[in-house]
């Protein structure tokens, strides 16, 4: 009987809430750790970020498999590498930082050069979000006023994070009060070896797309959606990052790696595979799965080893890999591409989930 009980609270698990120190703002900020079997997953109200997510090797033994720092002084100062963030309210670039919607012309900021990256200077990795426990998880939301970096419309966004059996599943519910453009992704950079410290150039990866959007020097989608047969953007088959990276390829030279989005099979809005990886030597494995039309995998090709002000844990490059689940990149500006509109009385929904698996040798 005893037994039994606490075999039942084990498999419902857990969701506690901690303070995690106060945003530039003077904002409190909390971290709520979410647990359930095989799976501990830590989110904090600042950016709705993943702080870590412990998981088991092949032999039992947890580790933190997601790339970030040990308090919050780490995310507030490193302006560059939006570690576990939701990114938002435009995951990813527009060109030049302009797009227009029914005529009317729109200019968001150029934090990338000459394009906008991740929603602007102040993008929802950078505001605290109200947090609220909820079953199995915690939802974050966060209402993004018109205009907000240059952006029309009040938006008001519900990111839903919750753990089952080994798996972080992230919902995204998104309305607003005027046509606006919307691109949310997570930023999570995953290290399946839990140090993260070594490379994932061993990492094996498989993404289930036959097309991808090759980019221009500013990392800009041409339009083109180009095929991966004969390339080394070919991942259908499970293939070693490290195998075809250094090939002379003028996409992987722009991007100093792969930063790039893939065109996955299957219907937008249906939930289908959008990646898997596998660390041979933890047996770690990471599937995703998805209802968006695309994902950007990024092999952490900037990551330098930077000290952030005064936290020492910067990571070096190739330290970490993102699965960024979402519409493509610079969409506004191709009619072509599954769009991003959001019209008032719309209540657009995704869903992205992170099942974490062991292989044995
Ligand atoms: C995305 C982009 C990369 C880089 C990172 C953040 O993955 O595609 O080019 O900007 O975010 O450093």
């Amino acid at each position: 009987m005893l037994l039994s009980m606490t075999t039942a609270l084990a498999a419902h698990g857990s969701v506690t809430k901690t303070a995690f120190g106060t945003a530039p703002d003077g904002t409190a900020v909390d971290l709520y750790t979410l647990k359930s079997e095989g799976i501990e997953a830590s989110i904090m109200t600042y950016g709705a970020r993943v702080v870590s997510i412990k998981t088991p090797d092949r032999d039992g033994k947890v580790a933190n498999v997601v790339l970030g720092y040990s308090a919050l002084d780490g995310y507030v100062a490193d302006k560059s590498t939006y570690f576990g963030a939701i990114v938002g309210r435009y995951g990813n670039r527009i060109a030049f930082g302009k797009f227009s919607i029914d005529g009317h012309q729109y200019q968001v900021p150029t934090n990338n050069n000459a394009n906008s990256l991740h929603g602007g200077t102040v993008g929802f990795d950078r505001l605290v979000w109200q947090g609220k426990a909820i079953t199995d998880g915690v939802e974050m939301t966060l209402v993004s006023k018109d205009g907000d970096q240059g952006y029309p419309g009040t938006l008001t966004v519900h990111v839903r994070y919750t753990v089952h059996h080994g798996a972080l599943r992230i919902d995204y519910v998104e309305s607003t009060d005027k046509p606006t453009v919307v691109n949310l992704t997570n930023h999570s950079y995953f290290n399946l070896a839990g140090d993260g410290t070594s490379t994932i150039l061993n990492d094996e990866v498989m993404l289930p797309a036959d097309k991808y959007t090759p980019v221009d020097a500013g990392l800009i989608p041409t339009g083109v959606l180009a095929p991966v047969e004969g390339t080394p953007f070919d991942f259908r088959k499970a293939t070693a990052i490290g195998a075809r990276i250094h090939d002379d390829n003028e996409q992987l030279k722009i991007a100093g790696g792969y930063d790039h989005n893939w065109v996955l099979r299957g219907n937008n809005g249906e939930v289908k595979t959008a990646a898997r990886v596998y660390d041979s030597n933890s047996g770690r494995v990471l599937t995703v799965t998805t209802t968006e039309p695309g994902v950007q995998f990024y092999t952490g090709n900037f990551l330098d080893g930077t000290k952030y002000g005064a936290v020492q844990e910067g990571h070096a490059k190739n330290t970490g890999l993102c699965l960024e689940t979402q519409h493509f990149p610079d969409s506004p500006n191709h009619p072509a591409f599954p769009t991003t509109e959001l019209k008032p009385g719309e209540m657009r929904h995704s869903t992205t989930t992170f099942t974490f698996s062991t292989h044995a040798k």
